[in-house]
């Protein structure tokens, strides 16, 4: 079990100085891992400060127990549910929201988990490991052509066709249930070699956003983020690969823009109806040294948002 591993937390200061912590003020921690942030917000919250934590992950939940602070919450569930834990909470807006999103290296690290190629374990890679369908189940029923389109759509993989073709074939002979066999089908298919990565890796990736629902998951919070944030409230959103990013980053300007009027209508800017939200700087990425301490921070992609008054609600 991964509880006790540690996790390098990325951009911690970076994301938390990004929320601009109000001593009294509430706080959700959607991604909590390992509470590396989680942490940093307590220091900086004053004792009627609050910060309210999920995790989907048990071993998340397990290591996070060890936070004894009558101040934090933490609650075993997906931030997809963000608006529901909050009912159930009694809060109705709060001060900032943190998404740290994807794996944590405890996830990554711990063989039993089935998430990387790097070791040979059951092929299982469900971050929330008490529900849901594993890898393997999965690989033992889905069609080609679904195979194919996922690790086409979510690995970005040249080769998505003929490893999928490849899984379908080799599964008629034996059921694949490692992760070994798995990466071993996947380096066959793939023609080219990338340099200093695994030809397996984007299958691997595929298969855990699509057993993970993450870009749903993603999709479904970004909205009730912007519902649940008070005035000046602020979203704070990294992430670690391209799908990720493009949809955050859609999202925001969407939200920043408002709704749009037709151009040269004869009306001054300040009365056309304003965004939901401004967007605050730039993409922020890890510092060099950062990288070179934890090359998990490497891919990292920051974005931050102010929720603004909004007439529309
Ligand atoms: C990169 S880690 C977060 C690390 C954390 N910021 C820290 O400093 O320790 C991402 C965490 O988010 C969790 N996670 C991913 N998707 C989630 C979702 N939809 N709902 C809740 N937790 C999720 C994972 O289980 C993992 O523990």
């Amino acid at each position: 079990m991964s509880a006790g591993l540690p996790h390098a937390t990325v951009l911690l200061h970076e994301a938390v100085e990004a929320l601009q912590v109000k001593p009294d003020g509430v706080y959700v921690d959607g991604t909590f891992g390992r509470g590396g942030h989680s942490r940093l917000i307590l220091e900086q919250l004053g004792k009627d400060g609050r910060l309210i934590a999920l995790d989907k992950d048990p071993a998340a939940i397990k290591a996070g127990a060890a936070i004894n602070d009558p101040r934090f919450a933490l609650v075993h569930g997906s931030f997809a549910s963000l608006s529901e834990t909050l009912r159930k909470l009694h809060v109705e807006r709060v001060d900032g929201v943190l998404l740290d999103l994807g794996m944590s290296s405890p996830q990554l690290d711990d063989e039993e988990r089935g998430f990387s190629f790097r070791f040979d374990a059951p092929l299982d890679m469900r971050m929330d490991s008490s529900s849901g369908e594993t890898a393997a189940e999965w690989l033992a029923v889905v069609d080609e052509k679904k195979l194919w389109e996922v690790i086409r759509d979510y690995g970005e993989e040249r080769f998505a066709k003929q490893i999928a073709r490849a899984v379908v074939d080799a599964r008629k002979k034996q059921p694949v249930t490692t992760t070994r066999q798995l990466s071993e089908i996947a380096a066959h298919a793939v023609r080219t070699r990338e340099s200093g990565k695994n030809p397996a890796t984007r299958t691997f990736q595929a298969i855990r956003i699509y057993i993970n629902r993450e870009l749903e998951e993603l999709a479904q919070v970004l909205p009730q983020c912007v519902d649940r944030l008070k005035a000046g409230g602020r979203l704070v959103i990294i992430s670690f690969h391209s799908l990720e990013d493009r949809m955050v980053k859609q999202f925001l300007r969407g939200m920043a823009q408002g709704d749009k009027l037709p151009r040269r209508l004869p009306v001054r800017a300040s009365d056309l109806p304003a965004g939901k939200l401004r967007l605050i700087g730039k993409a922020v990425r890890a510092s060099e040294q950062e990288v070179e301490e934890n090359p998990r921070a490497r891919s990292a992609v920051m974005r931050v948002a102010e929720r603004m008054e909004s007439m529309n609600g």
